[in-house]
């Protein structure tokens, strides 16, 4: 396990010398830090321009705002660093009909996008993903999500969820349970914990929670 974290801490000391390195982030971490969230396809890009020296546009074609900021009402253009080793995000062109979750950041009223921005193949997403995207995730933001990347983790406050993926698949960790079925969300005053957003999960709270209510 020292070795893991050695790697992990090398791994963040090189950023800036090899290359681009990013943490990893629960998709409601991505969804929480993000000034935008997009379903959106790809549909051109653009090669660098004078006015923008070292950065490429994307055409995109908005399907969905899930977040943005106030007034924004469409998203046509997504800038990127040209170069990967600058977290550069680079599209492969191959399907213009495919949809993506894309989150991203706004700079000085321009849309930017990178490599560690969380961009997926909307087709991708488990339906608790995109439950979150839509409606979970925006009403937890007051709720953390901590990444534990040794057997040693524990909480701070009580807004926080400990994220486990990493440690049990560290590569991948958005394959882990957490990433993909549950949420970090607030359960009254303060007090965060895990909750499944599986479809199943959320009708039995649904029918506990009703039945609750009439033996009040
Ligand atoms: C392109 O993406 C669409 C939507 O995801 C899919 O239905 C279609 O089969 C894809 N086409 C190719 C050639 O992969
Ligand atoms: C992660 O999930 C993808 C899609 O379900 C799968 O193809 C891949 O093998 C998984 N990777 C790991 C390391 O579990």
């Amino acid at each position: 396990m020292l070795g893991l974290v050695v790697l992990l801490v090398l791994g963040c000391l090189s950023q800036g010398v090899w290359g681009c390195s990013c943490g990893q982030r629960h998709p409601q971490s991505a969804y929480c830090n993000a000034d935008f969230v997009i379903r959106a396809r790809f549909i051109g890009k653009t090669q660098q321009k004078a006015e923008e020296p070292g950065r490429v546009t994307y055409e995109v074609k908005t399907t969905k705002i899930f977040k943005a900021p106030d007034g924004m009402d469409d998203i046509q253009f997504l800038s990127t660093p040209a170069m990967e080793s600058l977290c550069g995000y680079e599209h492969k062109m191959s399907n213009k009909s495919q949809a993506f979750l894309i989150t991203g950041h706004v700079m000085n009223g321009n849309l930017q996008i990178d490599q560690c921005n969380f961009i997926v193949p909307w087709a991708s997403l488990s339906v608790a993903q995109r439950k979150g995207f839509q409606e979970v995730y925006p009403k937890s933001c007051s709720c953390s999500i901590v990444p534990c990347y040794s057997g040693t983790c524990s909480l701070e406050s009580d807004n926080q969820c400990l994220w486990t993926d990493v440690l049990v698949n560290w590569m991948e960790p958005l394959n882990g349970s957490q990433s993909k079925y549950m949420a970090c969300v607030d359960q009254g005053s303060g007090l965060c914990s895990w909750e499944s957003q599986k479809p199943s999960a959320i009708a039995a709270r649904n029918k506990a929670a009703a039945s609750g209510s009439a033996a009040e």
